[in-house]
């Protein structure tokens, strides 16, 4: 193809596939870059282009330069794939993504080289044939597992040009992403239904007893009434916890503004979780000098506290020491300085294969031991959620038979002289 038609084709490309992109939106899928991408196209050259009546304006040479390798810049930062193909289906161009994901894509070769896939092959066909746009998926399992949905339009050329014929542009859009959150949103259903069931199962039975065999049995009546209790508690724990857990993700991306001394926190959650300790055999330290002032949430950071002592209360104390301490400590790679709330126990530690998982939803290492204890497997989860809020971070560090350390490091506040007092906590 000559030079001069490739070029035009390419512009109409970026045309159409930005035409693809405000037709996405159109259906309820915003695609913010290609929007953009349309926007900035339909206001360079008054060109319009839209799926399956591409108009092509003819523009004086320098300005079809131009607009050539404005296009290309273009298409260059679109981070989806596009490709443009002859009616034969030979490659005539593609941007940086596609070659990225196809490394096997070459100029004037078929496409068929690269992306074996039958459905997108007979699309271009099809769109051939008709003259109207379609959609088709192509998946990949090399050298990863990805989706993508290809959307293939014609693109009519400019009188003369490749015989008049059209060409075909394909434009992938990345599906992976969002099947692996629809993965995780069918799992966590899943998980929450399974953990409510299993003391709602357990309700239901012990009120069927009640009815039934030990209706005239008060010490059974008695014992199984306790059981119930402890049952309908852990139901309105798990809820508690769910519902929590949703508020602090909806308020994720607003970090705290006001200011909070982390040491009047860490010292209220450790008085309150005194009990549990004495109760356990377990010593539990604070050690924090002075004030750690940081731009936090009171409520949420107490969450955090309170689930860090229990956690090593419970699953690593057992007679032992379980230390809280804060620390301001600058990191030497980034010159950040940042409060360091650290709770320590000498439990049995954690594999590190169980490390990376901790803060996912539901998981716990031994669940019926965790179950015992009247765990949900969300408090670390709500814990990673809040720390992510403040802007700080979790670092979960175990030696096997020697203990564990969990760290939520948060951004140091430097208050300037206009600021208010500290709000007491
Ligand atoms: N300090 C620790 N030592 C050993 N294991 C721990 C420690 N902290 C957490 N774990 C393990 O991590 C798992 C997940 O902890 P997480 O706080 O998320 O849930 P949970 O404690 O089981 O339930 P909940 O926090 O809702 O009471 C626990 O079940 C436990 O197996
Ligand atoms: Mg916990």
């Amino acid at each position: 193809m000559a030079r001069g038609a490739r070029r035009s084709a390419w512009t109409a490309a970026a045309v159409t596939a930005a035409g693809l992109g405000v037709f996405s939106a159109g259906r309820g899928t915003l695609d913010w870059p290609m929007v953009a991408a349309s926007l900035a196209v339909a206001g360079l050259g008054g060109f319009v282009g839209s799926l399956g009546r591409s108009r092509i304006v003819r523009a004086p040479e320098s300005t079809a330069a131009s607009r050539h390798s404005v296009a290309e810049a273009l298409l260059a930062n679109i981070p989806d794939p596009v490709i443009l193909v002859d009616r034969r289906a030979v490659v005539i161009e593609v941007n940086p993504a596609a070659r990225a994901l196809l490394p096997a894509l070459k100029l004037r070769h078929p496409l068929s080289f690269a992306l074996r896939a039958p459905d997108v092959l007979d699309g271009i066909e099809e769109v051939l044939r008709t003259g109207a746009p379609l959609k088709t998926l192509y998946a990949t399992r090399v050298p990863t597992e990805r989706a993508f949905e290809v959307q293939i339009g014609a693109l009519p050329m400019p009188d003369g040009a490749a015989g008049g014929q059209p060409n075909v542009v394909l434009f992938l859009r990345d599906l992976t992403s969002a099947r692996r959150l629809e993965a995780m949103r069918v799992d966590f259903v899943a998980n929450a239904s399974h953990e409510l069931r299993t003391p709602l199962a357990s309700l239901l039975g012990f009120i069927e007893t009640l009815q039934g065999p030990a209706r005239n049995d008060p010490p059974a009546r008695d014992r199984f009434l306790g059981i119930m209790k402890t049952q309908a508690q852990r139901m309105a724990r798990l809820v508690d916890d769910l519902l929590s857990l949703s508020r602090i993700e909806l308020r994720e991306h607003v970090p705290p503004t006001r200011p909070v001394d982390l040491t009047r926190i860490a010292r209220q959650m450790v008085d309150t979780q005194g009990p549990l300790a004495r109760e356990r055999g377990v010593s539990l330290t604070l050690d924090a000098e002075g004030p750690f002032p940081i731009l936090g949430e009171r409520d949420e950071l107490l969450r955090v506290v309170e689930n860090l002592v229990e956690n090593a209360v419970k699953y690593g104390g057992s007679g032992g020491l379980v230390a809280v301490s804060l620390r301001r400590r600058t990191d030497e790679a980034t010159g950040r300085t940042g409060i360091h709330l650290n709770v320590r126990d000498e439990g049995p530690g954690i594999a590190a294969e169980h490390i990376p998982r901790l803060t996912e939803r539901f998981y716990r290492v031994d669940v019926a031991s965790s179950r015992d204890q009247g765990g949900t497997g969300l408090g670390l989860a709500i814990v990673k959620h809040i720390v992510n809020r403040h802007r700080g971070r979790l670092v979960i560090e175990s030696v096997p038979d020697q203990g564990t350390s969990v760290q939520a490091i948060f951004p140091d506040y430097e208050p300037d002289t206009s600021d208010l007092a500290i709000e007491p906590a």
